[in-house]
């Protein structure tokens, strides 16, 4: 197991009157895809904030890849093995050229001099931007600065890579491009966290993880998450459009076979009842 924490609990309060995170138990695989869906204020970012140290642990346990996440001495090597690339890149910049930017976050972690423009430029092919190493940050796309802040992460060669909301901002095409990196770093075998808001970008993950009011109400498959209407009702998210389509169908009287996550299965769907008349 990569990250098995029990019994999270967290409060952002000095007194502890409100929760962020009540009783979490979560179990997360090397080389898993795992999407964290959840409303506004569900507790998602401060769930993964744990796994790299970035928020320390108050009550329950936590271990990522073997380490307890209580142990100050390993922050640092926790930092590294889990790189987290946030929904605002504006904000994560500190230097005014691509290049300088991803060698700072290596400087930081004290990477051999002779070693980093080999990984700067490993890292910009990664994410398809090798010739905007001398462009200055502010002068990018929305898209294309969030690729740069994931060089800045993969850089670092993390073993666990966690996107909160990364695509919120973007436009449709900016956030095809993001989510297609993010598989290819899976299919690359890195394990993949991905938060979202979007129940869509979901569909795809290899496992599912619901969190409602800073707890998980349901975890499993996105088949069995998404297509469920009362956990989705529950969780005050709205389902993917093809499985609102199959149970306003049902309503209607008409049957689909399945009940489909995507567009091309609704097609597919649609397509068998089409034979049935
Ligand atoms: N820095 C903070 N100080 C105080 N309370 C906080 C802080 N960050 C989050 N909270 C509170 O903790 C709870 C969980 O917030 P969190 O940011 O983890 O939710 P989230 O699921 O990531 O939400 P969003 O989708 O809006 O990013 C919320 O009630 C929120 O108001
Ligand atoms: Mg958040």
């Amino acid at each position: 197991m990569l990250i098995a924490g029990n019994n999270i609990s967290f409060s952002y309060d000095f007194d502890g009157s409100s929760l962020a995170l009540q009783n979490v138990d979560i179990r997360i695989e090397q080389g898993e895809f795992v999407a964290i869906l959840g409303c506004n204020g569900s507790g998602k970012s401060t769930l993964v904030k744990h796994f790299n140290a970035l928020l320390q642990l108050q009550q329950g346990e936590l271990r990522v890849a073997q380490i307890d996440a209580r142990n100050e001495k390993d922050i640092w090597y926790l930092r590294r093995l889990c790189g987290m690339v946030f929904q605002n890149p504006d904000q994560q910049f500190v230097s005014s050229v691509v290049e300088e930017e991803i060698a700072f976050g290596l400087e930081n972690y004290e990477t051999p001099r002779d070693e980093i423009p080999n990984r700067i430029q490993a890292a910009l092919a990664l994410v398809e931007m090798s010739g905007y190493a001398k462009r200055a940050p502010n002068t990018l796309s929305g898209g294309e600065k969030q690729r740069i802040a994931l060089a800045g992460v993969l850089a670092l060669e993390p073993e666990i890579i966690i996107f909160d909301e990364v695509t919120a901002m973007l436009d449709p095409n900016g956030r095809q491009e993001v989510v297609e990196i993010m598989h290819k770093l899976h299919g690359a075998g890195k394990t993949i966290i991905a938060i979202t808001h979007y129940v869509e970008e979901a569909v795809a993950a290899d496992k599912v993880i619901l969190m409602h009011k800073g707890r998980v109400l349901a975890c499993g498959g996105p088949r069995a998450i998404l297509s469920d209407l009362d956990l989705m009702r529950e969780a005050e998210l709205i389902p993917p459009l093809p499985v609102r389509l199959y149970h306003d169908l049902r309503q209607a009287g008409v049957h689909l076979r399945h009940c489909p996550l995507t567009d091309e299965e609704l097609v597919e769907e649609i397509w068998q009842l089409r034979s049935k008349i």
